[in-house]
């Protein structure tokens, strides 16, 4: 097959904050894979196929661990994270180890754990949404609704209070654009506060996730306090700012749909499949970062040991292999098999939460805001793209 003189550059930029560069056309019709070239001048495989994406997902024969020779960091920050310590548990590791420290978690994740922690996320849902109509319009949804959400549910979840948010809400956001002496400073102010957490919860236990490995582990000696610090720390930074910024894309491709959003707003009950939808248009996280441990051949092309692999996980949520029209925001159907959470061992490990956030967030805002709209013209709202990611600076909204 032919291959281009020299590789594009990745990532490619956004022409729309709200869903993936048309650009991936274009990698899509040279085939499943190509040859892109990074930050740092070096090449990798970008995969754009949707069965290629999920099979390689899923393949023990790829790393997640980013001190493998090869793997393909998506900018210098990201690369300079593995430095930081944030890798080191899960979504660093790879089984057995991966294995061992999943398991321990996932019985704080379960369905039936998620679900009871609707009421609370509903009631964090509607406080903000009183605080912003008794403010009256116009708003800025993030700082209003997008980001409270997210960093008060991920609270609930680890049972850490709220009023902390101080110490920890602006560290963990500007880990990923900071320069890496911003970005060790803010790893170390996290790590001070979850260390004195959990100090402070082991004489003084109270209800969540952290309180669970203390008396399920940390006691028995099978995990160290340590460890336990990155664990919340993973969490925090991987389940807040992710799922803000899906609120603030989402309700943006909402407005920018009205027939969608009213839909959404007369059918509550559309809720939850659109949820899927809107991650799979929204694609957040663009790429997934890997490298090949062996030599893989898939669909005629050959992986050599040592080579990077972004998985294309926005380029494949397009694929007419996932959905028939995936140009077209369509809520009324349900695509949960996109790969906006990710697939294989590591697919994300907060989904059902998030998803539960995601749902109460949108049915609740169109239900309760169905007058709402943009208080400014769509092409002034300013976006800033920090690692794998694209988010909204401000979304200023009226009603
Ligand atoms: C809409 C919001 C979210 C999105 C788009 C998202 C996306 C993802 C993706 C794509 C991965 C896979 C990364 C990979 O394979 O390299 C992942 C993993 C992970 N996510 Fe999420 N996530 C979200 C919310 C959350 C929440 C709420 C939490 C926790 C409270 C969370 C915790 C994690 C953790 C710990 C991992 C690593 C799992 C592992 O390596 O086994 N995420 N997430």
């Amino acid at each position: 097959m032919s291959m281009p003189a020299e590789a594009p550059a990745f990532p490619i930029g956004r022409q729309c904050p709200y869903r993936p560069s048309q650009g991936y056309a274009e990698f899509r019709r040279e085939g499943p894979l190509s040859r892109v070239r990074l930050y740092d001048g070096r090449e990798a495989w970008l995969i754009t196929g949707y069965r290629e994406a999920r099979a390689l997902l899923a393949d023990r024969r790829v790393s997640i661990n980013p001190r493998v020779d090869g793997f393909p960091a998506l900018s210098a920050e990201m690369a300079e994270l593995e430095n930081t310590g944030y890798t080191d548990v899960l979504i660093g590791v790879d089984p057995p180890v991966h294995t061992r420290q999943r398991t321990m978690l996932i019985p704080s994740f379960s369905v039936r754990r998620m679900n009871a922690l609707r009421p609370a996320i509903q009631d964090i849902v509607d406080q903000r949404i009183d605080a912003m109509l008794a403010a009256g319009p116009p708003a800025d949804l993030v700082a209003a609704f997008a980001l409270p959400v997210p960093s008060m549910a991920v609270c609930v979840l680890l049972g850490v209070p709220y009023e902390d948010r101080d110490a920890f809400e602006g560290p963990a956001r500007s880990l990923f654009d900071a320069d890496p002496e911003q970005a060790a400073d803010a790893m170390t102010a996290l790590s001070d506060y979850f260390g004195q957490l959990i100090r402070d919860k082991e004489t003084n236990p109270g209800t969540g996730l952290l309180d669970d490995l203390i008396a399920g582990q940390v006691r028995k000696g099978s995990l160290s306090r340590e460890e336990l610090v990155r664990y919340a720390m993973l969490m925090l930074i991987a389940g807040q700012d992710t799922t803000a910024n899906v609120i603030s894309l989402g309700t943006l491709a909402l407005l920018e749909h009205p027939d969608q959003f009213a839909k959404l707003r007369d059918s509550p009950n559309l809720a939850p499949g659109a949820v899927e939808e809107i991650m799979r248009y929204v694609s957040l996280i663009e790429a997934i970062s890997r490298v090949a441990l062996e030599d893989i051949e898939i669909s005629g092309y050959h992986i050599k040991a040592g080579e990077g692999l972004l998985i294309g996980a926005a380029a494949a949520n397009f694929s007419t292999a996932l959905v028939s029209t995936p140009e077209q925001l369509d809520v009324t159907r349900s695509p949960r098999h996109h790969l906006g959470f990710g697939f294989g061992v590591h697919q994300c490990i907060g989904q059902n939460l998030a998803r539960i956030e995601l749902e109460l967030a949108f049915r609740t805002l169109t239900r309760r805001i169905p007058g709402l709209q943009l208080a400014v013209p769509a092409s002034e709202i300013r976006t800033s793209v920090t690692g794998p990611m694209e988010r909204l600076t401000t979304l200023p909204v009226t009603w």
